[in-house]
Formats: C-alpha cells, sequence, structure tokens
C-alpha cells in the first residue's frame, strides 16, 4: 500500500499514492496520526461529496491555509457568503457569448508565438513547450479577463510561481496536521509577495486609468473602493484567475503535445480534420463546432494527466461514504488521477485513445477533471476553449518532435506536471 506517510514525512511524491491497485479499488483509506484520509473513487460516492450532500463537507483546512498565505481570499479559498458573491460577479463572464469575444485575444497571442516558433524552426532550436505553453496560457487568461498586455511581466510572475511551487513542493509535517508553520509561511512569503506585488501594480494602473476597459479587473476595482483592504481583495481575486487559469491549462497543452508526438494515428487524424476545418487560416470560436477530434484529443489528455490531480474535502458532519461512512474531521479526498484510470469505468485505462470521446460520453462522475458540483471549475468553458485554439492553431502549421528518447515522468506536486520541462522541436509540415 502506497504510504500517506512517507508523502508527508519523507517528501514522496504525491502521485506515489494513486498506484494501479489504488486507482481501481472503489475506496481508499490512510491514516496519518490522528488524521483518517478517505480516498472514494466511484462515481455515486463522488456525486454525493461534491453536488448532493455538498453541504456536508467544507474545503480542506489544511490546504487552504497554505494557498491562503498567497491568495488570500480569493474564490479558490474563499467560503460561505464571499465565495457566493465571487462567484455570482465572475461566472457571467464566462458565459458562450462573451467566450466569442474573448477568443480573438486567444488566437492573436498563439500567433505572436507562431512567429516566434517560425525562428526557432528555422535554426531547429528546441522549444521548452512547457515553458512557452507556461506563457501563453497566462498572457491570454489576462489579456482576455483583464485586457492587460503581460510583456515582460510575464516571466517575473512565472517565475515567481516556479519558485513557489519548489518550495511548496517540500511537504511538513506541521502543514499536514493542523497549520502552516512559521518555516512554510516564511517559505511562501517571499515568491508569494512578488506575486502580489505584480499584481498590486496591475490593479493600481487600472484605478488610474481614467477610460478604463469594459471587462472584469475595471468591475472588481470599481466594486472594492479605493486602497487598503479593498485592494487587497481585488488583489486576492485577480491573483487566483490567474494562477488558477493558467498552470493548468498550460500543463493539459504540454501534455497533449507529449501525447500526440508519441501517438502518430491520433496526430494524423488530428491534422486531417484542422485541414479540412481551417484549410490554413487560424481558428476563430465559430471554428469549434468543426473541430470535435481536436476537443477529444484535449478530452482523453485530461483524463490521462488531470491537472489538478486530487482534490480534498472535510467532513463537517458523519456521511456514509466509504466502507466505513465518514467522521467529522476526516479528510475526504476524490482523485480525477484515480477514477480517470479506474478499470472499472474505462477500458483499456492507460491507452491514449481520444476515439473514446468521440464515439461516447463518458461516465457521469467517472471524468471529473475539472471536478464537480457547486465549486466545479468556473474556468472551464474557457479552459477547453483556449486549448481548443491553441491545438488547432499549432497543430495547422507544425508538428511538434519529440529530442531523445528519454521518457517524460510525471509528478503529482502541485500539479501533474512532466519532472522535466518538455523540450520539442518545431517540423513544419504539409497540409493534407
Ligand atoms: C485545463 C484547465 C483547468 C483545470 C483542469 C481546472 C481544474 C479545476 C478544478 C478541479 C477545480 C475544483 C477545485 C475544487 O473543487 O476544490 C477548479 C476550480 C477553479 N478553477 Fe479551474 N481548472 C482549469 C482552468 C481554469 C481557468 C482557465 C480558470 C480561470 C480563468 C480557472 C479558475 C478556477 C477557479 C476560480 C476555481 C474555483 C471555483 C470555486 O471554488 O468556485 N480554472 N479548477
Amino acid at each position: 500500500m502506497p504510504s500517506l506517510t512517507a508523502v508527508i514525512l519523507l517528501g514522496r511524491d504525491p502521485l506515489s499514492l494513486f498506484s494501479p491497485e489504488v486507482c481501481a479499488a472503489p475506496a481508499t483509506e490512510w491514516r496519518f496520526l490522528a488524521r483518517r484520509f478517505v480516498l472514494v473513487n466511484e462515481p455515486a460516492t463522488i456525486e454525493r461529496v461534491l453536488a448532493s450532500h455538498a453541504e456536508r463537507y467544507g474545503r480542506n483546512p489544511m490546504s487552504n491555509r497554505m494557498l491562503r498565505t498567497v491568495l488570500g481570499d480569493g474564490m479558490l479559498t474563499s467560503e460561505g457568503e464571499v465565495w457566493r458573491a465571487q462567484r455570482e460577479q465572475v461566472a457571467p463572464v464566462f458565459r458562450r457569448e462573451r467566450l466569442a469575444q474573448m477568443s480573438d485575444v486567444v488566437t492573436a497571442r498563439v500567433e505572436a508565438m507562431l512567429d516566434a516558433w517560425e525562428a526557432a524552426r528555422r535554426r531547429d532550436d528546441p522549444v521548452d513547450v512547457s515553458r512557452a505553453m507556461s506563457r501563453l496560457a497566462l498572457e491570454s487568461v489576462a489579456g482576455a479577463l483583464f485586457s492587460i498586455e503581460m510583456g515582460t511581466r510575464a516571466d517575473a510572475l512565472l517565475d515567481a510561481m516556479d519558485e513557489l511551487g519548489r518550495r511548496l513542493a517540500r511537504p511538513r509535517v506541521l502543514d499536514a496536521l493542523a497549520r502552516p508553520s512559521a518555516t512554510s509561511r516564511r517559505a511562501v512569503r517571499g515568491p508569494g509577495g512578488a506575486l502580489r506585488r505584480l499584481v498590486a501594480s496591475m490593479v493600481r494602473e487600472r484605478a488610474a486609468d481614467r477610460h478604463p476597459p469594459a471587462d472584469l479587473l475595471t468591475d472588481l476595482v470599481a466594486g472594492a473602493g479605493a486602497g487598503g483592504a479593498g485592494e487587497a481583495q481585488v488583489v486576492d481575486q485577480v491573483l487566483t484567475m490567474l494562477v488558477a487559469g493558467h498552470e493548468t491549462t498550460a500543463v493539459a497543452l504540454a501534455w497533449a503535445w507529449h501525447l500526440l508526438a508519441a501517438h502518430p494515428d491520433s496526430e494524423a487524424r488530428l491534422h486531417a480534420e484542422v485541414d479540412a476545418a481551417l484549410g490554413g487560416r487560424l481558428p476563430a470560436h465559430a471554428d469549434m463546432a468543426r473541430l470535435p477530434y481536436t476537443k477529444a484529443v484535449l478530452e482523453e489528455t485530461l483524463r490521462l494527466y488531470p491537472p489538478a490531480i486530487a482534490i480534498s474535502r472535510l467532513a463537517l458532519v458523519p456521511d456514509d461514504v466509504g466502507p466505513r461512512g465518514v467522521r467529522p474531521g476526516d479528510l475526504v479526498m476524490l482523485s480525477a488521477y484515480a477514477t480517470q484510470r479506474n478499470p472499472a469505468l474505462w477500458a483499456e485505462p492507460l491507452r491514449f485513445q481520444p476515439e473514446r470521446f468521440v464515439e461516447g460520453a463518458p461516465p457521469r462522475y467517472g471524468y471529473v477533471p475539472f471536478g464537480a458540483g457547486t465549486r466545479a471549475c468556473v474556468g472551464r468553458g474557457f479552459a477547453m476553449m483556449e486549448a481548443m485554439l491553441v491545438l488547432a492553431a499549432l497543430a495547422g502549421r507544425y508538428r511538434l518532435e519529440r529530442c531523445g528518447e528519454q521518457p517524460v515522468e510525471a509528478t503529482g506536486r502541485l500539479s501533474l506536471r512532466p519532472r522535466e520541462p518538455i523540450r520539442m522541436r518545431v517540423r513544419a509540415r504539409a497540409r493534407a
């Protein structure tokens, strides 16, 4: 049995918890000192915890406290009325008609990246696909939601995120038990502070703008009032959207390129679809309905490599979940990674096979890369749109080829990232 103690005490990769046996079991229990952790891994129970009986569960106070040190009281960490008000303010931004407007921002960012890649292709330089996708996703979300050109700030923000990731990847016993230790809080304070200062400068620029664009940032600034606590709240919200909105999509795209390079049949089918639908031009929102295989490639990537490997909830009251039920104080874990590799739900679960999403719908609550229920990902529609546009635009012009034969391993620290950045060569390709 993979040991939670080894993850917490020895710093073993959290991914080691989700062995093939754990992925196949309907539930698994771990203990760490006095705390019980229950992983639930069947659709009915997942539905119960996240949707129909969600009021019986709260956010995981341990991970939440750590996240709060950096993200404050943004939508990812807030609860109750604060969360409800934030969600009501943000959700309309992601409505269908607004997504269509935002798609142009994404396409413009992709176009700029394609130009840079053309230079790399000519020189035969490998590109760091992980970093390129992070930058692209960050610029897309900043541009689409907040009308911000990140420019050189993109690298500063990504560097601070990477540093934060490295520091948070070292688990500490006290963090797992109760509250972040002073050492842990100090560790995140440096890069966390850099992130907050960067975002605060963007918020102040907007507050001083006499002709602000009509977007979410302007709404947030207008709603918060000047300076002090008001500004801090806006920083919490903007930082939360930037962080939640770029790392996940970027990681999914990096895995998609890796998987496509390893599966030439899927790559060929993607190329054929993109060529038929776009005929060499860049994709727009209206093209999305004609790119079902492109969508399936992403869905299958998110099945095998869900960026959010697991989410957790604190049981507030007793509930009939897992083989022995849960008691208040137990932590209930739900893992998209484990559930989406559960052989009881998926035929040949380890095989990359986008066709399964073309041929049928995934099992309800057996496919949860965006979570589910009231706290499901608010940016899901945007993420899928953005990733489809990026995939179609790039695949319309290039193939990405692996550099070397080293296997690319996944790590479960923070998000389900490749252990080392994915580097690939850009190759021109003839259109079908
Ligand atoms: C492939 C990309 C993405 C994945 C896999 C993903 C995954 C998730 C998951 C699993 C949750 C639920 C967490 C929980 O229940 O504890 C979540 C929540 C959230 N996501 Fe995403 N996400 C993605 C993209 C985005 C984007 C693009 C944005 C914003 C632009 C975003 C913003 C958020 C926010 C604000 C929440 C908190 C929602 C709430 O608690 O009400 N995400 N995401």
